[in-house]
């Protein structure tokens, strides 16, 4: 990554842009996108997975939309070869008004409305990825009103319990995705796409476990149980599935506790599993393809903060903790509260010779849940007016950004060779205003 220290004064540069020069051009807070660490991993992940796969019917790598998305980001996932998905009308917009090709994306989601699914068709994309089974005679009918066969994956629940937060795993039973393996509605599900052949043409099965998985075990159970019901399918039905989209969910550094694998190591792992798999019920290896969203954007982005209010307080004894304030907090990024991630942060602005002090970086919203960094070292002397950069926010800090305490949102800029390329601007008192029409 291009990030690096500045000699003399100690300022982060990112992307060749001394953060000081960010802060003026753009204000704070903002989200700072390194575009060639962006792009350098989306395209090592299509080529990782493409490479590893090669040798069997090759594979697909899909940028999860939901994870970061603008046009301009839009453009780079095509540029570089990738194709992406969206999980709802406004991501496909978002998608098209980029100039994305619509054969290369996918369409998610567990409650599509009939505009949704309409819109989809009329524009031609990839793969509806069907979650469930009245969903099937939904896309066929308006796959019939429009006069077009409608290209279909079904997402497949495993029963995987994947090891990441409660709210984000999503294939054990008791939750809202998929079409259930154990219950047999999965089976069930091929053969009514099969018998809707007129409207609907069945690309293939779909699965996902989760999101911040560390562990290639549960990919492992989740292709084995996907296999199986091919090999079933093939069996009982007589029809080859061509295609199986193992989803995302690869896992980013936060923390040091976080160990990711390169997307190589993925890769060759799951090329691996999925081809003892095949062999062991004697299928082809069909054609893969994967998701990742937070792998990509994640790591490459970092937000930009300025330093309010600094509070020392004190926890008992000779503990205490300092409240260092910034001016956003849960409406930029929401994780902590929601997850309980675990960022950090850096004094971006400068160096110091200061002592480091226990800190807690908070926002400046109207709840004490509103913390951004839990525990972190800073120099002792932070101030007001300091810069304060909080890495790996790129995927779903964006994405999940609200207007709490009608708190605009910030500006997303990209850097690359020593220049500053908006992105979304920031939102605007004006901005905010302009929908309230009472
Ligand atoms: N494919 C499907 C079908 C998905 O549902 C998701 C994420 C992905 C791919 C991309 O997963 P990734 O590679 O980014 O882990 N807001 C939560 C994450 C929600 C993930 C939703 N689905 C968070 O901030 O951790």
């Amino acid at each position: 990554s291009a990030t690096t220290q500045r000699a003399g004064d100690g300022a982060l540069e990112v992307g060749g842009v001394d953060v000081h020069r960010i802060a003026e051009e753009v204000g704070t807070p903002a989200l700072i996108v390194d575009e060639e660490d962006f792009r350098a991993r989306a395209r090592r992940f299509r080529d990782a997975f493409c490479g590893a796969f090669a040798p069997f019917a090759g594979a697909d790598v899909y940028y999860a939309g939901k994870s970061f998305l603008c046009t301009g980001v839009a453009r780079w996932v095509e540029e570089d070869g990738l194709g992406m998905d969206v999980c709802t009308g406004g991501e496909l917009a978002v998608a098209l008004r980029a100039g994305f090709p619509p054969e290369r994306l996918a369409l998610h989601g567990n409650n599509k409305s009939d505009a949704e699914i309409r819109r989809a068709l009329e524009v031609g994309v990839g793969r509806l990825v069907i979650d469930s089974l009245p969903e099937i005679e939904q896309v066929a009918a308006h796959a019939r009103e429009l006069g077009v066969r409608a290209p279909v994956m079904l997402r497949i629940t495993t029963g995987v319990e994947a090891h990441t937060h409660e709210f984000i795993a999503t294939a054990h039973e008791d939750q809202k995705f998929g079409i259930s393996l154990s219950a047999g509605d999965a089976l069930e599900s091929v053969r009514r796409v099969l018998a809707a052949s007129d409207a609907l043409e069945l690309v293939g099965l779909h699965s996902h476990i989760g999101s911040q998985i560390f562990d290639v075990g549960g990919f492992e159970v989740a292709a084995r149980r996907v296999l199986e019901l091919v090999a079933q399918v093939r069996d009982e039905l007589g029809h080859t599935i061509a295609h199986l989209d193992l989803g995302g969910g690869f896992g980013v550094m936060y923390n040091s506790q976080h160990t990711p694998s390169t997307p190589e190591a993925l890769a060759a792992g799951i090329a691996t599993i999925v081809e003892k798999e095949c062999h062991e019920l004697d299928l082809e290896v069909p054609r893969l393809a994967f998701e990742p969203g937070r792998a990509i954007a994640g790591p490459s982005t970092q937000t930009l903060y300025a330093v309010g209010t600094v509070k020392d307080v004190r926890l008992g004894g000779p503990h205490h903790r300092l409240y260092v304030s910034v001016d956003g907090g849960m409406s930029d990024n929401i994780r902590t509260a929601l997850y309980d991630a675990d960022y950090s942060c850096l004094l971006s602005g400068r160096v110091s010779d200061a002592e480091p002090a226990v800190v807690r970086v908070v926002g400046k919203h109207c709840e004490s849940g509103d913390i951004v960094v839990k525990d972190e070292y800073l120099p002792a002397d932070v101030h007001r007016g300091d810069l304060v950069s909080v890495p790996v926010t790129g995927a779903y800090c964006y994405s999940l950004a609200s207007n709490y305490n009608h708190v605009p949102r910030p500006a997303v800029v990209a850097v690359r060779d020593g220049r500053i390329l908006p992105l979304v601007r920031r939102e605007t008192e004006d901005d905010l205003l302009a929908l309230d029409v009472g």
